[in-house]
């Protein structure tokens, strides 16, 4: 697993970068990158579900029988308990399904950082942990997430001062070089 130091920090070091396995940070809330249904996965999602434990899909079925009946839409976010990872809590996102090809993907990608965000500072939480929603399973190319994923986190930090620090973790020490090769983190 890479050291923490391998990469640049953005967004005047609110933005950090690592490789490793999100369940394991010991941050206020991990992202997980659901499906609408809320009911597990593979992926990410099956790993965090399996880490944290059943306290966490207890949470997801009453989110389901009140609030989404229907399932989460793609971009939407909802908060839950991290059961027993190092985490307090988890932010459940539903990211866009590359190959639906309806133009607004990246508009739906970005969706989700800003409204994972917006809860996170909502519930006070200052450091939050991400994946890099849709590029497994769901098939986003990580350069083109790079891009839209980077600018949505800047937007968001610009509008919740309150979070000290998003750390994106990467599984695999490719996809976080491909990841600082097409960030569009202002420079400034
Ligand atoms: N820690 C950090 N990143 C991880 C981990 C982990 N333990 N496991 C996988 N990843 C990375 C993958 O390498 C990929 O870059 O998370 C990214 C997202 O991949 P997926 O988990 O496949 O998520 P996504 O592409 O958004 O597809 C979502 O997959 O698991 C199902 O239920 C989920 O239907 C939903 C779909």
């Amino acid at each position: 697993m890479g050291d923490p130091t391998d990469y640049p920090s953005f967004a005047g070091g609110r933005v950090t970068v690592k490789v490793g396995d999100i369940t394991q940070e010991a941050v206020d809330a991990v992202v997980n990158a659901a499906n609408g249904t809320l009911m597990g996965g593979g992926g990410v999602d099956g790993a965090i579900h399996r880490a944290g434990g059943p306290a966490i899909m207890e949470e997801c079925r009453n989110i389901r029988a009140t609030r989404y009946p229907d399932g989460l839409p793609t971009g939407g976010a909802v908060i839950t308990t991290a059961g027993r990872m190092p985490a307090r809590h988890v932010i459940h996102t539903v990211g866009p399904v590359y190959g639906s090809g309806g133009p607004d993907r990246a508009e739906e990608l970005a969706r989700c950082y800003r409204n994972s965000l917006e809860i996170a500072a909502e519930e006070g939480l200052a450091k939050v942990a991400f994946p890099a929603i849709s590029t497994g399973i769901y098939g986003y190319p990580m350069e083109e997430a790079a891009a839209v994923s980077s600018l949505a986190i800047q937007e968001a930090l610009r509008s919740f001062p309150s979070i000290e620090e998003v750390r994106l973790v990467f599984f695999l020490s490719r996809d976080a070089e491909v990841f600082v090769r097409h960030q569009a983190f202002d420079a400034r």
